[in-house]
């Protein structure tokens, strides 16, 4: 009977690949992890008590009971070869009691564990890789305790987006096939970006990214933040904002099971202020991103500590909607972000990006909150004080790279809609899509922050307008995207975004392109010219 036997592998395969793939199966990671990672701080330069110290303090410091349970160790921790039997195994001197000793320690104390490993033949240190290894070693690491692993990219050969989705999947499978699949950080992605490649062409670093979501639970995007060391000629307020900008790039990946990774929080590096380091984690709470401390955790200062145990932010990095902050507006000096929370409230986050302590205002429409005149209630995230306002949110006297955070409640407004609101970016020119005048074609210019680049996504019929002229759409007409009176039902006007950030009319299924010639044309495959970021909250059709 073979249709029957087809039958019955079509439907263990699809179980077998159902129980691991990260946004099919979100159970995995619901929400983003937060614990402790070694490299950022010590590169190296770790050992058994650096663990067992930094966990220890994790309790003590009220870390462990605040949400960061995890203890994830890096490169560096293995022996220079494979055993007998090809398996895996630690460096002796550095860790004397061994790992399975160490997993168990961790576990009485209430934590996860994690480990590092690479998809070549060689880790970046130089230590054994897993190619070829990938079952073996997922076994083995379940068998010490362990039950997260990040899989970096270095000397994977030919350094191909083919071969490192081979190399990758290879890890998906290997999951796939445990009962207990482990969490899996990819770091794929990274290598594909402007940081290592360099090239203005970003088809590849798009096209991983459109495989990362189904094959793992989280992936570092971009570039390694600042080691505390140091790099020279970066600082460590750049690193961050190369950090926080290429995340900004790639909200609609994000969804619950699967989580965009800009990095280790470097919460003890000699090159932050307090401001800055408090803006790190607020912007990446905002995000939803991984909360991952790498420092000297037994000599963090109260400041730090106390920050970092904000339960308001913790809360909002949790929530399990797991929507991304996007950019409302980016001029000189501010950046205004929003997103929406599992219960309906509304996140605004506003970064002062600028050099001077300034004040701004950022309107409820910016928001996407339509009840202009309603009063709005809202809380700040820092202070913990409540405040109202109407029309307009005020922001006072913001300290240079500090950022400010607040929950505006949507629980006692009657017949409450939100909708999608900001820029519509390309990441390739970062520039804005901007409004001309009634009947003209759209430009593209540099971000302003204006309202001719503050864009309203109305879900219900996929019409999207300016903030400067709410009365004009965007319209398709062929090679060309102008702006034209909202018409009630006119598929023209209609547009559908999709994850491999394409904005596609309905009508002419063109998509909008950033070129001179013309800035509608038929859809290329992930080309730069094509691909937008938009506001949170957007449909995206997978
Ligand atoms: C373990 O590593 C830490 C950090 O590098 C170092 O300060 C400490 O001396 C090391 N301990 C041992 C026993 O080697
Ligand atoms: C193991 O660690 C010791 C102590 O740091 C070091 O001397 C040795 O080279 C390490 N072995 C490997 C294989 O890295
Ligand atoms: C990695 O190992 C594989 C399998 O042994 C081998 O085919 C390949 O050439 C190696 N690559 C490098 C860069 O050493
Ligand atoms: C950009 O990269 C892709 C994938 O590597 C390649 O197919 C395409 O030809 C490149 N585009 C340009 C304009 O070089
Ligand atoms: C802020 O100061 C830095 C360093 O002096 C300078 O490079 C940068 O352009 C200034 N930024 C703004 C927005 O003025």
């Amino acid at each position: 009977m073979p249709s029957f036997s087809l039958l019955t592998a079509a439907i263990a395969a699809s179980m077998i690949s159902g129980s691991s793939a990260s946004i099919q199966n979100p159970e995995i990671m619901p929400t983003p992890p937060m614990g402790f990672n070694d490299w950022s701080r010590l590169e190296c330069a770790i050992n058994q008590s650096v663990f067992t110290d930094t966990a220890d303090a994790m309790v003590s410091k009220g870390l462990l009971a605040a949400g960061y349970n995890r203890v994830n160790i890096d490169d560096c921790w293995m022996a220079d070869t494979r055993t007998e039997e090809g398996k895996l195994t630690w460096n002796e001197t550095l860790f004397p009691k061994g790992l399975p000793w160490l997993g168990q320690y961790l576990k009485e104390k209430g934590f996860h564990f994690g480990i590092y490993e690479d998809a070549g033949n060689e880790t970046c240190g130089g230590y054994p890789g897993s190619y070829g290894y990938e079952e073996v070693d997922a076994q083995t690491f379940a068998s010490w305790g362990i039950d997260y692993l990040k899989v970096d990219g270095c000397h994977v050969t030919p350094t191909t987006e083919v071969e490192y989705h081979k190399r990758y999947a290879a890890w998906h499978d290997a999951f796939s096939k445990m009962e207990d699949p482990l969490i899996f950080s990819q770091s794929a992605p990274a290598y594909f970006s402007l940081w290592l490649t360099g090239s203005d062409n970003l088809t590849d670093w798009y096209t991983v990214m459109d495989w990362v979501p189904y094959n793992g639970e989280l992936a570092r995007h971009s570039a390694d933040v600042l080691v505390y060391v140091g790099v020279e000629g970066l600082s460590g307020w750049d690193s961050v904002m190369q950090n926080y900008n290429y995340n900004t790039q790639l909200a609609r990946y994000q969804r619950p099971g699967y989580f965009n990774d800009p990095d280790f929080l470097i919460v003890d590096n000699l090159e932050l202020t307090l401001t800055e380091k408090k803006s790190h984690f607020a912007l990446w709470a905002s995000f939803s991103a991984p909360l991952i401390i790498s420092a000297w955790i037994p000599d963090l200062p109260e400041d730090v500590i106390s920050y970092l145990k904000n339960s308001d932010l913790i809360k909002v990095d949790q929530d399990p909607l797991a929507q991304q902050a996007t950019l409302v507006s980016r001029d000189d000096s501010f950046d205004v972000l929003t997103r929406s929370l599992a219960n309906g409230d509304r996140l605004v986050t506003v970064l002062n990006r600028g050099n001077d302590t300034a004040s701004t205002t950022v309107s409820a429409l910016r928001l996407g909150l339509q009840a202009t005149e309603s009063i709005y209630s809202a809380k700040d995230l820092w202070t913990g004080e409540a405040i109202n306002f109407k029309g307009e949110l005020k922001i006072n006297k913001l300290a240079s790279h500090a950022t400010a955070v607040y929950r505006i409640s949507l629980s006692g407004l009657q017949s409450l809609t939100v909708f999608p609101t900001g820029m519509i970016f390309n990441a390739a020119s970062t520039n804005c899509l901007t409004a001309g005048a009634r009947n003209q074609e759209v430009k593209f210019t540099t971000c302003a922050g204006t309202d001719d680049q503050v864009w309203q996504i109305r879900p219900l019929t996929g019409t999207i307008s300016p903030l400067s002229a709410r009365n004009l759409c965007l319209t398709a007409e062929g090679g060309r995207t102008v702006l034209k009176e909202c018409r009630l039902i006119d598929f023209a006007q209609d547009w559908e975004y999709s994850v491999r950030g394409y904005l596609t009319n309905k009508w002419t299924h063109e998509c909008i392109t950033e070129d001179s010639g013309s800035s509608s044309s038929k859809c290329l495959y992930e080309v730069d010219s094509q691909v937008w970021s938009l506001p949170a909250g957007v449909k995206v059709h997978w």
